[in-house]
């Protein structure tokens, strides 16, 4: 019996997740609580929420687990510092003082911090209340910890294990082999090779955030041509057979400073990088595809050699790269693996998942139950009589975080005096379902929150898939962003295979796949001419709303017994239209973190043009509404993502 905190903290996306007796029982990000997106810091709101929600106090926990280890991170700053002085030694002195007065002495700081998710108010009452705990702090290795997030919690008895990421102490990709309750890492690519660190410079070069605005990156691949691969090829990168990398520095900035690219890398394209929210031209889309391939490539070369090391058939993937779905649709297609299961919070968050795990199964050395191993799994890709293959993980759908009774949604909506609708729980999804048939958009917050980066059904914004406007809709007038992004659908399981070339669960939208054939509408001769994203405007589907240019969709897949009433929406919609498939995004303006409290959820509902809010069971209508009252303007709150 071992209550156990894993913590991803200090770099990205801070994260907690509480693990009891090797079940997760919950984990959330810290950024939902503090609504500063990617917070940082450690994660103390989101330690409190995890405790509480398993009825777990601080003094009952048995052991705290940190997600890496500062010392070799900080092994691995300084030698590479050195390697690269004098350039290297600005960023050397920026990064100094942090690691001086934080990070290297994590035991400490974890400690005070640790008080604080205790009730303590200042540094100095959080130390004296450290004094009195008696769980043991563990730290892990970096890409062990995404190992794990990415094996424990799969259905697989065995499989192999792939993580890629930007960097961790150092390093970027690892493969390894998990078996029962035991993970062997086979072989690692180390620093300054990166696959990540790669794709955040081209992310960098084109325009966007480095560490959050990859998959904007990923969304502009499509509308552009692999003109640089061969000069990516040739200058930048060498790829080998085992999928490793050896990366020509000269072109990158990472190593030495703060920015990813140089000089040398601008003259090598023949452009400075595009100033952030500048225009994006047909330049920027052709990089972007161009890194893309060069990554699917890449990715599908290590799968290929975890296969051929391991002997194994299934695969487990994390780490920031896992994000990449367009790469994982490729992976699954490639048919080389017989299922894939990725990390939903693939990023550093995850590492948090993993790390506990980590202490239950590998330090404390408890047996892991798998639902292969309990034969409550089939590959998902089998249909026998027409019946769906059963299909279970430890990450529950994903759905960790908070939730609200109705009771207390109730008594949010009266305290405010904000008029609403209360249905029973077996009309709600009718009158959800009429909504969105009439073109209207949905908030919906239901259930517990998602844990990782997208929204699942819990903190969603939902449309119709079927209207050719709903995709500038979303994106000019709720989610004020650029419109080149698609949007992504979920689909019942039942259903995938009749609208989209896969037959397999996705619940976490981490794969991508074509639009099936029969769904699919043609572009004439002259809509083919148009440029770019004037294309999305062209109905290609009977789902155009979800369709991107080159036909595919980032699916989502959702079964009935993981997410009832989001399953019970999107049943009732098909009963209204013919039609299983809804867009879904997260429910957040641009830069915003995703709602997580019903006070958020209301006010990104009447800061857009949203037009009606599902609370749990109680339906909103925008016109009902009072004037939202606010003394600033919002859009100055979140800074660009
Ligand atoms: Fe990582």
């Amino acid at each position: 019996m071992a209550s156990i905190l894993g913590i991803s903290a200090f770099y990205h996306d801070s994260a907690a997740c509480l693990v009891v007796d090797g079940e997760v029982m919950a984990a959330a990000q810290e950024e939902r609580f503090t609504r500063i997106k990617h917070d940082h810091r450690f994660p103390v709101n989101a330690a409190r929420y995890c405790l509480k929600e398993a009825g777990v106090t601080i003094d009952q926990l048995d052991y705290v687990g940190f997600y890496d280890k500062p010392l070799l991170k900080f092994d691995r700053l300084l030698e590479t510092y050195l390697d690269y002085t004098p350039a290297g030694f600005l960023s050397f002195l920026k990064a100094m003082p942090l690691w001086m007065k934080e990070k290297l002495w994590m035991p400490d700081l974890i400690g005070t911090e640790m008080g604080k998710v205790a009730g303590a108010e200042d540094d100095r009452s959080a130390r004296k209340r450290a004094k009195q705990f008696r769980w043991k702090l563990l730290f892990g290795d970096h890409h062990e910890s995404h190992a794990a997030s990415a094996f424990y919690p799969s259905p697989f008895k065995e499989a192999s294990i792939l993580t890629m990421d930007g960097v961790g102490e150092w390093a970027t990709s690892s493969i390894g082999v998990g078996r029962g309750h035991e993970i062997t890492m086979l072989k690692e690519l180390r620093f300054p090779d990166s696959l990540g660190l790669l794709y955040s410079a081209f992310t960098y070069y084109t325009g966007f955030r480095v560490n959050s605005g990859e998959y904007k990156v990923m969304g502009l691949a499509p509308y552009g041509e692999p003109k640089y691969v061969p000069l990516i090829k040739e200058k930048l990168v060498e790829i080998r057979e085992d999928g490793s990398l050896r990366m020509n520095h000269e072109y990158f900035g990472y190593s030495q400073g703060l920015r990813m690219t140089n000089g040398a890398f601008n003259k090598l394209f023949g452009h400075p990088p595009r100033e952030p929210e500048s225009k994006i031209t047909q330049r920027e889309m052709d990089l972007a595809r161009s890194v893309q391939e060069i990554t699917e490539e890449v990715v599908l070369k290590m799968a290929r050699y975890a296969r051929r090391e391991t002997g194994l058939k299934k695969l487990c993937l994390a780490g920031g790269v896992a994000l990449n779905c367009v790469a994982n649709g490729k992976l699954l297609r490639d048919g080389l693996f017989d299922d894939i299961w990725i990390q939903p919070a693939a990023g550093d968050a995850g590492g948090a998942v993993g790390i506990a795990l980590a202490i239950w199964h590998r330090y404390l050395g408890q047996p892991r139950v798998s639902p292969e191993s309990q034969g409550t799994w089939r590959s998902s890709r089998e249909r026998s009589n027409g019946c769906l293959p059963p299909y279970a993980d430890g990450m529950k759908g994903s759905y960790l975080g908070p939730s609200n009774s109705e009771a207390e949604i109730e008594q949010f909506l009266k305290a405010n005096n904000y008029p609403y609708t209360k249905y029973s729980r077996q009309d709600l999804p009718n009158a959800v379902a009429k909504l969105l048939a009439a073109g209207k958009v949905v908030g919906l917050h239901q259930g517990r929150m998602e844990f990782g980066p997208r929204a699942l059904g819990g903190r969603s914004i939902i449309g119709d898939a079927r209207s050719s406007k709903m995709q500038s809709v979303m994106n000019l007038k709720i989610k004020y962003r650029e419109s080149f992004r698609p949007f992504a659908p979920t689909v019942l399981r039942e259903h995938v295979a009749d609208w989209f070339e896969l037959e397999a669960d996705s619940p976490y939208m981490l794969l991508v796949a074509n639009v099936a054939e029969k769904r699919l509408r043609k572009m004439s001769q002259e809509e083919e001419k148009l440029w770019g994203i004037e294309k999305l405007n062209v109905v290609r589907s009977e789902i155009p709303a979800v369709t991107h240019v080159d036909y595919s969709a980032r699916i989502q897949t959702v079964r009935r017994e993981v997410n009832p009433l989001y399953w019970d929406i999107i049943e009732a919609f098909r009963r209204q239209t013919g039609c299983p498939v809804i867009v879904n995004t997260s429910f957040n303006v641009r830069g915003e973190p995703i709602v997580c409290a019903p006070e958020d959820s209301y006010r990104c509902f009447m800061r857009t043009e949203m037009d009606a809010l599902a609370l749990e069971t109680c339906l909103l209508d925008k016109q009902d509404q009072p004037r939202l009252q606010e003394q600033t303007d919002w859009r100055q709150e979140f800074s660009l993502d």
